[in-house]
């Protein structure tokens, strides 16, 4: 049994403010959402904060690209974010962002901490930087051929197609994917967090606080050494700039987790709390961070380092959890298994989801399967064939022959009994997290009470005389079960049990009251409360998915594959200025190759009957002989350049990135020479 009055605190990774929310994420939160249900269900003090990841390079690019401001750009993803989690009814008490001022103000004391104490190292390190947009791209901003296996287009970091890792610098033919200029190699002083400094503290604090499946991932961390952590980045940057580092900026990974505290000390602030009683080196409160088992080594390693290095409290544990798959594969947008919350929510309602997500959970870091078929049949056996009918086979009895009174005693007091004495194991399986073993015990109780039904046939009861008691106190033995049945399931069915309450006309699902049974107690009147799921709904899913990923494609701009290099438009001209040049069509009469010259081709242009030499910079995409008796636009008033060649006399109009692909201007068959461009 669990101490009484644990004051807990509880998170769950603060999701990217770029991204929309979709069901591999909502694993995570209905897993943790649960977990704090079930705490304040069990009369515990249990506070759940989480908060948008707001900072860093792609958040500050996709607004950018969208034309906003980082700022609109997290406030758009904020409200669209909390509208998802409300309606999957992750109950959070506190949604906040890491970009306030309570994070820029923990952010900034931590640093200062393992600054002054001598964690923090400055090195100058060489990273690719972007010329034209004139900043460092993160590794994955770069582009080129693998070095190791010469594919095209490979991120700066790995190559998806022989799996090399290697630095963005060493990439052949690189780019950069957000300009597509050639990137440039250049110097910069970083600052460093000292892991190392910290490793006898995690090896310890590592052997208590995180599951086993996890500990041999971190003891091969430990064995390749803890490197030193980059938490800089320079300007351009969005996000918090280091107090004593002008132009230099907290890696997004470095606020992000403090982003934690920040959003507690918010809802503290709202709530009366004392907040340095949870957060002192000392605290008697409990902390846990929820987490994919992706992000480890941030909560596990650089976390509880940064936080041993504050003075501050350690987390109590890490929850890891694997990835959600779909139909046991990786979820796919041409598959339409690339599920968002929104589309999910168009169909069906998130208690669906929430069940079978339980029933699959455990508290290791496997992944989970939603595999729909499956979904739909369990979700209809469990919760609706199961669970609702217990409800629906004895309500209808008890409001039309006894008013809605439930008996004065149990006929079957050790059934009911039964139920009960699985609250304290059922309890143990929320408490560590083992949901799919608490929904069968859960579901084995359900089984029990129709069994109940089925031999007790108040159906055929109702209709003999004299037999009304033993209707009552079967139907209201049913009831009980189900009320207890209920009180188990509110942490993952929390609509299920708002309405079950209102039903059983009763106030709450508190974990001790539900021991007592409901007897000469009036209840309301049946409804429906839940549908089954169709194979319609599922199916239109999926389908949605497919179309809103179509829409989505459309939208966002890959950049560009070749370093296709456009020039800044130049400085505004008057159309005065503009109106002073003279562009003629004319005729291409002639055109050769130049002696000595790598670009230029020579052309005669008829220009209604007077011909002009020109020099133009387009040998790599024409061959001469294609170009004579074409049409072409030239300048017929700039001044003659003499050139090594000889004099050029205007300019022909030609346009493209270079190489093949340059085309010159050709007007409509219909333009004669001489005639003015307009
Ligand atoms: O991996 C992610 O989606 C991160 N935004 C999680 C951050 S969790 C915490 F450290 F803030
Ligand atoms: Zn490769």
């Amino acid at each position: 049994m669990s101490n009484n009055n644990r004051k807990i605190l509880v998170t769950s990774a603060l999701p990217y403010a770029n991204g929309a929310i979709h069901l591999g994420h909502m694993l995570e939160y209905i897993q943790t959402d649960i977990w704090v249900r079930f705490q304040k269900q069990r009369g515990h003090s249990c506070t759940y904060v989480c908060a948008d990841d707001t900072h860093g390079t792609p958040i500050m690019l996709k607004a950018d690209q969208l034309g906003i401001t980082p700022q609109q750009l997290i406030d758009q993803s904020s409200e669209e974010h909390q509208r998802d989690f409300s309606a999957f009814m992750v109950g959070f008490d506190n949604f906040y962002s890491t970009h306030s001022q309570e994070n820029r103000e923990f952010s900034s004391m931590i640093y200062n901490k393992l600054r002054d104490a001598g964690h923090i190292a400055k090195k100058t390190i060489t990273q690719a930087f972007d010329p034209e947009k004139q900043m460092f791209l993160p590794d994955r901003f770069v582009k080129g051929d693998c070095p190791k296996c010469n594919e095209k287009d490979q991120y700066g970091d790995s190559c998806e197609a022989c799996g090399a890792t290697y630095s963005p610098i060493e990439l052949k033919n690189a780019y950069s994917a957000i300009s597509g200029a050639k990137p440039i190699e250049k110097d910069s002083e970083h600052y460093f967090f000292k892991l190392g400094d910290f490793e006898d503290f995690l090896r310890n604090w590592v052997d208590t606080h995180v599951q086993e499946q996890m500990k041999n991932k971190l003891n091969e961390w430990f064995e390749s050494g803890l490197h030193d952590w980059d938490i800089s980045r320079d300007a351009p940057y969005w996000g918090f700039e280091i107090p004593d580092a002008p132009g230099k900026y907290f890696y997004v990974w470095l606020d992000a987790p403090v982003g934690y505290m920040a959003s507690f000390k918010n809802w503290c602030d709202k709530n009366d709390t004392d907040f340095d009683e949870y957060w002192k080196a000392d605290s008697s409160t409990e902390l846990y961070h929820f987490i994919g088992k992706d992000i480890a080594y941030f909560h596990s390693l650089f976390w509880p380092a940064m936080l041993e290095g504050a003075g501050l409290r350690k987390p109590n544990g890490v929850y890891c959890h694997g990835f959600v798959t779909v139909d046991g594969k990786k979820m796919s947008k041409s598959r339409g298994t690339f599920i968002m919350a929104e589309t999910y929510l168009k169909h069906l309602r998130p208690e669906y989801l929430r069940y079978y997500y339980a029933a699959k959970l455990n508290s290791g870091i496997d992944d989970i399967d939603l595999n729909l078929e499956d979904f739909r049949l369990r979700v209809n056996a469990d919760l609706v064939n199961k669970v609702i009918n217990i409800a629906s086979r004895c309500a209808g009895f008890i409001k039309k022959k006894f008013d809605g009174q439930l008996s004065a005693e149990l006929s079957e007091p050790a059934l009911f009994q039964a139920a009960i004495d699985k609250s304290e194991i059922i309890a143990e399986f929320y408490e560590t997290r083992e949901y799919g073993k608490a929904m069968r015990e859960i579901m084995a109780i359900a089984d029990q009470a129709n069994q109940y039904i089925d031999n007790a046939e108040p159906w055929v009861l109702a209709k003999q005389e004299g037999k009304e008691q033993q209707v009552q106190e079967c139907c209201s033995m049913g009831i009980n079960l189900f009320r207890v049945i209920c009180a188990y399931l509110a942490p993952v069915l929390p609509q299920v049990a708002e309405d079950a309450q209102k039903f059983l006309n009763i106030e709450n699902f508190d974990w001790d009251q539900i021991k007592q049974p409901l007897l000469n107690h009036k209840i309301n009147k049946f409804k429906p409360l839940m549908q089954r799921v169709d194979e319609s709904n599922v199916e239109a899913i999926i389908e949605d998915s497919k179309q809103s990923m179509q829409e989505m494609q459309k939208t966002i701009k890959e950049p560009a594959k070749t370093p296709l290099q456009l020039e800044p438009i130049a400085e505004t001209i008057e159309f005065a200025d503009f109106a002073k040049v003279d562009l003629r069509v004319v005729k291409i009469i002639q055109a050769e190759h130049v002696k000595g010259a790598n670009k230029l081709l020579r052309l005669t242009l008829d220009l209604d009957g007077e011909t002009r030499n020109v020099f133009a910079g387009i040998k790599s995409a024409y061959q001469p002989e294609d170009l004579v008796g074409k049409h072409t636009v030239m300048v017929a008033n700039l001044a003659t350049r003499t050139m090594k060649f000889g004099d050029s006399e205007g300019m022909v109009l030609a346009a493209g990135p270079g190489g093949e692909d340059i085309w010159i201007l050709e007007p409509h068959t219909g333009a004669k020479a001489g005639m003015r461009v307009s």
